[in-house]
């Protein structure tokens, strides 16, 4: 949905960013986040949001109807959300714990870049109660900082802090997995966390919009987007402490986040503000059986995805690599010796500025007959190498795929090669084109 929101920097503006640099301790340097320069939030589109929460109900429906600790339902939430963030150039580590009688897992995953001393870190738990498919609490808030963080890696942003997303496990058996995280962070991993947003319930059925009081800075951002767009707020009362930023607040970590209400009931005066039913709760369906895809308010979702990509980017205040639109290609056919040694095709960057960016596309175009022979690498001028394919896909046909690769280490002027080995005999191919876009 597109909403617009002021982007003229104001004096609450400007002393909003010098708190959050004091916050960081880099006043020194503060700017207003939305000065010129910085870049805005993209709109989280809803539609995106609500296809995770589908594909987080089938996996809930083809595993017993839930996603909880210990379940399949939940190793397969996991899993599906990392092979998203894997395909879009995060790094991705599973941390696994044991409670319960069970192994439980926290997905992390880093947004290549930024200061590694000045983190903004934001976490959703992703499991559900045994009794239902757990989608507004929480697949709510995963498939929300799931899109915000694939928005992320599409405008190859590039903030100047560093860029953090959790996905928690057992948080209905007590905040197992963030309390798990928390105390296996050496302090000094900790003290560099410069804030944690937490996102736990975000489409209730008769929502509320409240923002929790915790650190002002963050709870201001978010309160400034509502006021943008004339939407009142109240402060989470419904129970502080009982999601995953509580760990982080106990060890001194600024915190914040969004929630629409979980069993607790919508006051009249609330209806009033916001619609809805008064004299029923936020969300009826609160950890039982009927907290599928139909329990969810659609404008609050979309209204909470958007404010926390607001939120992501301006805590993290980075700007966007300027569009290059550069192409290059080589289409000259090389050859490929049957298992034989390797052969490359080059392209020649130049012109681009600085490093290449996160999201380099590399276009693969091999014909051979049979891809389960091949390894595919990408070499950058330096000789850095990047895997593309190693030896999958069995028998069949040719490579014609184009690849993200974070390539945000590298010089992008140069020469790049596309490096292919056929290593087993009888089936042989050739390498048709290969070619760079950068973004
Ligand atoms: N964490 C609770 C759950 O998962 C829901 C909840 C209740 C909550 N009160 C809250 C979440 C306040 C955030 C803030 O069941
Ligand atoms: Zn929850
Ligand atoms: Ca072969």
């Amino acid at each position: 949905m597109n909403i617009s929101v002021p982007r003229r920097v104001t004096a609450v503006a400007a002393l909003a960013a010098l708190a959050l640099a004091g916050l960081t301790g880099t006043s020194a340097t503060a700017r207003p986040a939305e000065a010129a320069g910085a870049a805005a939030a993209p709109d989280i589109s809803l539609a995106a949001v609500k296809q995770h929460l589908t594909d987080l109900q089938s996996i809930a429906t083809s595993n017993g109807g839930n996603r909880a600790h210990g379940r399949a339902g939940y190793k397969a939430s996991i899993d599906f959300v990392k092979a998203k963030l894997d395909a879009a150039g995060y790094t991705t580590s599973l941390q696994t714990f044991t409670t319960s009688g069970a192994t439980g897992y926290n997905l992390i995953a880093d947004w290549p870049g930024g200061d590694p001393n000045q983190v903004l870190m934001s976490g959703s738990h992703l499991d559900s109660v045994t009794s239902g498919p757990g989608i507004n609490d929480n697949g709510s808030g995963s498939a929300a900082i799931l899109e915000t963080a694939l928005a992320v890696s599409r405008a190859g942003y590039q903030p100047s802090k560093h860029l953090r997303f959790a996905w928690w496990g057992a948080e209905e058996l007590g905040l197992v997995g963030s309390k798990y995280y928390v105390n296996n962070l050496a302090t000094t991993e900790r003290s560099k966390i410069k804030g944690y947003l937490n996102f736990d319930m975000i489409g209730s059925p008769n929502p509320g919009y409240f923002v929790y009081d915790d650190d002002p800075t963050i709870e201001k951002t978010f309160k400034d987007y509502y006021a943008g767009l004339g939407i009142q707020t109240e402060i989470e009362t419904e129970g502080d402490g009982r999601s995953d930023h509580a760990p982080f607040k106990n060890v001194g970590v600024p915190v914040g986040g969004l929630f629409s209400g979980a069993d607790y009931t919508k006051t009249s005066a609330q209806a009033q503000k916001w619609g809805g039913t008064a004299g029923q709760a936020f969300d009826r369906c609160y950890h039982s059986s009927c907290d599928t895809t139909a329990n969810i308010n659609d404008t609050a979702l979309d209204r909470n995805s958007d404010a926390i990509a607001h939120a992501v980017w301006t805590l993290s205040a980075g700007s966007t690599t300027p569009p290059t639109g550069k192409v290059f290609e080589n289409t000259a056919d090389v050859s490929i010796p049957d298992n034989g040694a390797a052969v490359t095709s080059t392209v020649n960057v130049t012109g681009v500025t600085g490093n290449a960016p996160s999201n380099l596309a590399v276009g693969v175009d091999i014909v051979h007959t049979y891809k389960g022979d091949l390894i595919v690498d990408l070499v950058a001028p330096d000789g850095s190498v990047y895997n593309l394919h190693n030896r999958t896909g069995g028998s069949a046909d040719n490579i014609v795929q184009t690849y993200t690769v974070n390539a945000s280490s590298e010089v992008a002027n140069g020469a790049w090669k596309l490096r292919v080995q056929d290593k087993a005999s009888a089936d042989t191919g050739y390498i048709n084109a290969f070619k760079l876009t950068f973004p």
